[in-house]
C-alpha cells in the first residue's frame, strides 16, 4: 500500500515536473526581460542568459563562445548584438536593453533570424529617394532558373478553425508573388509530391525550431529549396483580424517571400519586414519586395 502510494506520488511528481519544464521552456521572455530594463555591459543579472538566447535566435549573437558564453553576464558580445539590433530597427543605439528596444523585441514576428545589415549594399540607382532595404539569404539561395512552376499542398499536424479558408488565402498570397515574378504556383492534393508543404504546428514539431505558444514567433518558412511553411497553431489567426488577431494572409505573403529566397527587409512598410502588428493587414507587396524578388531572379 505504502509503495503503491509512493509510486503514484512519484509519477505525479514527474508529470508536474514535465509540465513545469515545458512551460518554462516555451515562455522565457516578457516578464524576465522587464526586470532587465536598464541592464548594460558589465552587469550580472539573472535573466541575461535568456536575453542572450533570445537575440541569438534573432540572428544577432554570433560570438557567443567568448569568456562569458551564455552565462548571466551582460558582456561585450551581447552589447554588440544589442547595438546591431537597434541599428537595424532604427532605435537609439545604446547597446543596453532600454524600454523602446524591449517593446520592439516583444512584438509578434516571423521566426526566421534577421540578417545583420552592413550599410546599404544594394543598388541605389533603382531607388532615387532612398536605399533598397531588401536582403537575400546568405549565399543568395534561390530556385534553379528552370524551376518556375512550384506546387504546394497542406500538411497540418494541428487542426485550426481556419482550415476551410486556407486554400483561398494561400491562393491569393501566391498570386501576389506570381504577379510580379516569373513563378507560377499550383495546389496539389495532400498525398502528391509538392515543392512546398504548408501546415499548422504547435510547440516542438521536429524541425529544430519549436514554436513558442501565443505571440512571439508567428510562423517560419525555409529558404530555397526547402519548401516548408509552418504557422504557429497557438496564435489567434484570422482572415479578417480583430485587435487580438493576426492576419493569416499578411503572414502568408511574407513567408512565401522566404520560400522564394527573400530575407527580412528593414523597410517597415515592406511585406518582408519581420514584425507584424495584431489587428493589422499588410498583404500587398510594396516596391521594396518587388525590387527584391526581381533582383534575385531577373525581370518577368
Ligand atoms: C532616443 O533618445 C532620445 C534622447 O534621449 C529620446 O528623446 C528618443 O525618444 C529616443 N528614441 C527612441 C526610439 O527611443
Ligand atoms: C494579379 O494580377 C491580376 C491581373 O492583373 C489581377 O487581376 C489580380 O487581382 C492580381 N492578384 C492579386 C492578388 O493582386
Ligand atoms: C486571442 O484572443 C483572445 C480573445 O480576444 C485574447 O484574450 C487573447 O489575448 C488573444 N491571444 C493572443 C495570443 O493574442
Ligand atoms: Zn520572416
Ligand atoms: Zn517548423
Amino acid at each position: 500500500m505504502a509503495s503503491q502510494t509512493s509510486s503514484a506520488m512519484l509519477v505525479l511528481f514527474l508529470l508536474l515536473h514535465m509540465v513545469v519544464l515545458s512551460t518554462v521552456e516555451s515562455k522565457p521572455t516578457a516578464e524576465i526581460f522587464r526586470n532587465l530594463v536598464g541592464c548594460r555591459k558589465g552587469h550580472i543579472i539573472k535573466g541575461v542568459h535568456e536575453l542572450k538566447q533570445f537575440v541569438k535566435k534573432l540572428g544577432y549573437l554570433i560570438h557567443d563562445r567568448g569568456k562569458h558564453g551564455m552565462d548571466e553576464e551582460f558582456d561585450e558580445d551581447l552589447e554588440s548584438a544589442m547595438k546591431a539590433y537597434q541599428a537595424n530597427y532604427q532605435l537609439n543605439v545604446t547597446g543596453s536593453l532600454d524600454d523602446a528596444t524591449l517593446k520592439q523585441m516583444m512584438k509578434p514576428r516571423c521566426g526566421i533570424a534577421d540578417v545583420m545589415v552592413h550599410g546599404n549594399k544594394n543598388s541605389k540607382s533603382i531607388y532615387p529617394f532612398g536605399a533598397a532595404r531588401y536582403e537575400f539569404f546568405l549565399g543568395n539561395l534561390k530556385w534553379p532558373l528552370s524551376k518556375t512552376h512550384l506546387t504546394y499542398n497542406f500538411q497540418s499536424s494541428v487542426q485550426v478553425p481556419l482550415d476551410e479558408d486556407m486554400r483561398s488565402v494561400c491562393f491569393r498570397a501566391f498570386e501576389r508573388w506570381a504577379n510580379v515574378s516569373r513563378f507560377t504556383f499550383e495546389e496539389v492534393p495532400e498525398d502528391y509530391f509538392a515543392d512546398i508543404e504548408i501546415g499548422f504546428y504547435s510547440g516542438d514539431h521536429g524541425d529544430g525550431n519549436p514554436f513558442d505558444g501565443p505571440q512571439g514567433t508567428l510562423a517560419h518558412a525555409s529558404p530555397p529549396t526547402g519548401g516548408k511553411l509552418h504557422y504557429d497553431a497557438d496564435e489567434n489567426w484570422s482572415t479578417n483580424p480583430g485587435p487580438d488577431e493576426i492576419d493569416l494572409e499578411s503572414v502568408t505573403v511574407h513567408e512565401i517571400g522566404h520560400l522564394l529566397g527573400l530575407q527580412h527587409s528593414m523597410a517597415t512598410d515592406a511585406v518582408m519586414y519581420a514584425y507584424f502588428e495584431s489587428g493589422v493587414t499588410k498583404r500587398r507587396l510594396n516596391r521594396d519586395d518587388v525590387h527584391g524578388i526581381r533582383a534575385l531572379y531577373g525581370l518577368l
